[in-house]
């Protein structure tokens, strides 16, 4: 992590689009401190304007804002520019321009579209980024490297295919090996040269799994070469790239083993129609994701927006008190960082509406500038968290991009509401988990178990048989491994157990078969009843049914509907000295909760009784814990907060005793109370900006 005392706070930032204008780049960090910004991420789209020709480098306007910006006392995150590649060095070298999956070479166009396999582009990378190390490797402006940006996508180009046949040489030494694993002889597909494997069919549903494998490698080592000059020159600056949540195409376990420290872009998108709780305690999923990651450490936001985004259908205005909240939510989940896209809006080009902390208009005197100012002040109060990792979950849950690769590609089961299914059920019994006042940790399929009370494996489709020996093992020695539907059908090479599911060999460890699955039209239901820990249950599962038969299991909950009404849907097994336990369909919400209350119940598992929607998180401080509460409801919520006393961020004042919480309302507790008191201070920025036209 760049250090810092506080939680840094800032934007992408592009002095190269306002050269024309010094004015403005001179104003823009006044404006930085009005807003109380540390720092800015600089370069991130600006290769042209730093080499315009071949090895011509024109590095004034940069050094200009790194010594501005070290004069203020505010840092940059220097950005690679290898996002998009300058006209030139397409029309150069057009190997470097990807192939989509048609065969046709894109144009120019866009951006984050280079071949991540082409040795030119690689070079030329590595060589701009040795240029920029060795200028800047001393300046006191420097504080991380920002690696490209949300590299991601895939090039079926000549030197891909290439690269993918040698990869899978490696992977598996011959082709009797290759076909036996993609089960080749189906319809005729059995390979007699490497040079006949595709880069995509989708009928082979091994070869799309190592494809996905294969793309995310190459952006893997892509991200190396990058780094390589940087670690060189200037070992002492860390390197991250920004990420992109649960992004289908890479695999972030793999690239964090690589980076310096973890960064995320997160962009939920303002809806203040729904259950907006919904969709804050997905958002505090890709946040434990993050922390995950970054091995339970702190990490960084890289970009979120103050206020709407350009890019969706409908791009609402986040309403008052949404963008403070989200923002003290991802720093109560672990974040140090806090940095938006985009500083200022650009006149031209696809984001000139996008949310900015400064507007078109210029001035201090906007609504979101005054939110930016006030969000701030907030993250000053909150420096005693920086540094400290937050303190471990009771519970982990895996997510794992192999079972979701191998679902993907499998034909038959139902596709998600977005295709993605799997993410869809680790979101599920995340927010069921959360629900019932439990926290959750994020780990990978690989991570070590033995901290944790419980580990949760939604939809664990394919899986070695090491991983479920690991998994079995970690439940017999006292744990209590949870699995739901979807457990165990292919291998890692997307080919079904034999012997039954779930495999392999967890027949036993969970006690009992699932002889078929059943795939729901979107608006059937079965029912689903259950009596456990005194309660009892009548719900509904929808999209997925699993037909069950308990060998030796217990069963908790039964179907009550449809030809397969009386078979077991809930499970629970003795295991050693701990249990397995299984949830054959995809339940309603109230479900998934009453039966991760039983459970947290049945192992006193530490948890929080909170109503809908209000959610108290606790991080570690340098003087003490620092509480958060929410309220991600858009309604007001009655709570008793008995003798502790919280700040209300919004207007500074002590809360005690039965309080009602208001619409997107965040308290905390622990911090200097007068800070956070300051930092809920009308922001007075009286003199209206006047920028001449452009
Ligand atoms: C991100 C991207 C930024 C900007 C932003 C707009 O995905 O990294 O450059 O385009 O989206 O929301």
């Amino acid at each position: 992590m760049p250090s810092c005392e506080r939680v840094l706070y800032g934007a992408d930032y592009n002095p190269d689009q306002w050269l024309h204008d010094p004015a403005v780049l001179l104003e823009d960090v006044e404006l930085m401190k009005k807003v109380h910004a540390t720092s800015a991420s600089v370069g991130i789209f600006s290769w042209t304007a730093l080499e315009p020709s071949p090895g011509v480098y024109t590095f004034d306007w940069l050094d200009e804002t790194m010594d501005r910006f070290a004069k203020n006392g505010l840092v940059v995150f220097l950005a690679t520019p290898s996002g998009s590649k300058p006209m030139w060095m397409s029309e150069l070298y057009p190997e470097i321009r990807r192939v989509n999956a048609h065969g046709q070479r894109e144009p120019s166009g866009g951006r984050h579209n280079h071949c991540p396999t082409s040795p030119v582009y690689r070079q030329a990378v590595a060589r701009i980024n040795r240029e920029l190390a060795k200028r800047y490797a001393k300046h006191p402006a420097l504080a991380l490297w920002h690696i490209g940006n949300e590299l991601n996508g895939e090039c079926h180009c000549p030197l891909c295919k290439n690269a993918f046949h040698d990869w899978l040489k490696q992977r598996y030494g011959s082709l009797e090996e290759l076909n036996r694993a993609w089960w080749a002889g189906f319809w005729n597909h059995t390979f007699t040269d490497w040079s006949q494997i595709p880069t995509i069919d989708k009928s082979i549903d091994g070869l799309c799994v190592d494809w996905l494998r294969f793309m995310n490698d190459q952006h893997v080592s892509f991200l190396e070469t990058e780094m390589a000059p940087l670690r060189e020159i200037t070992p002492q600056v860390p390197c991250t790239t920004n990420m992109m949540g649960t992004n289908r195409g890479t695999n972030y376990w793999k690239w964090s083993k690589t980076l310096d420290c973890i960064s995320n872009d997160i962009y939920p998108l303002p809806d203040d129609r729904a259950d907006t709780w919904r969709k804050s305690l997905g958002s505090d999923f890709t946040h434990s994701l993050m922390r995950g990651f970054a091995g339970g450490n702190p990490w960084m936001i890289m970009e979120c927006s103050p206020s709407s985004v350009n890019w969706s259908k409908i791009n609402k205005l986040k309403r008052p008190g949404v963008h403070l909240q989200e923002v003290m939510q991802a720093v109560a989940n672990g974040a140090d960082v806090v940095h938006y896209f985009q500083w200022r809006k650009g006149l031209g080009g696809f984001e000139k509406f996008h949310g900015a902390v400064v507007d078109h208009e210029g001035g201090t005197e906007g609504r979101v500038f005054k939110e930016c100012a006030e969000v701030g002040r907030v993250l000053r109060s909150l420096s005693p968290v920086v540094g400290i990792a937050p303190a471990r979950a009771p519970v982990a849950l895996v997510y794992d991009w192999e079972a979701r690769w191998a679902l993907d590609s499998s034909a038959g089961p139902k596709a998600g509401t977005y295709g993605d299914r799997y993410t869809e059920a680790c979101v599920e019994n995340f927010r069921a988990l959360r629900s019932a006042g439990v926290e959750v940790d994020l780990v990978a399929v690989d991570a070590d178990f033995s901290p944790y009370r419980v580990v949760v494996t939604p939809a664990l489709y394919s899986l070695s048989t090491e991983t479920a020996r690991r998994l079995a093992d970690f439940a017999s020695a006292g744990g209590t491994w949870v699995a739901t539907y979807l457990t165990g059908y292919v291998d890692t090479n997307n080919r079904c157990w034999r012997g039954g599911f779930p495999g392999p060999c967890l027949r036993e460890v969970f006690g009992f078969w699932n002889e078929e699955v059943d795939y729901l039209f979107d608006d059937e239901k079965v029912l689903v009843q259950g009596a456990f820990s005194g309660l009892d249950l009548l719900t509904e599962a929808t999209d997925i049914v699993e037909h069950i038969h308990a060998e030796g299991a217990t069963t908790l909950a039964t179907v009550e509907s449809e030809f397969y009404a009386g078979s077991p849907i809930i499970l629970r097994n003795d295991w050693g000295m701990g249990q397995t336990c299984y949830i054959g369909a995809r339940l309603a919400e109230e479900g998934y909760v009453a039966f991760y209350q039983h459970l947290a119940k049945e192992l006193d598992l530490p948890r929080l009784s909170l109503p809908r929607g209000v959610v108290r998180k606790t991080r570690l401080g340098a003087d003490g814990p620092v509480e958060f509460l929410f309220n991600y409801n858009r309604h007001e919520v009655a709570l008793d907060l008995g003798e502790d006393t919280f700040v209300r961020v919004a207007d500074g004042k002590p809360c005690r005793g039965k309080i009602t919480l208001r619409p997107y309302d965040s308290l905390l507790k622990g911090v200097r109370v007068s800070d956070a008191a300051a930092a809920a201070k009308p922001v007075s920025h009286p003199t209206r900006h006047e920028l001449q036209p452009s």
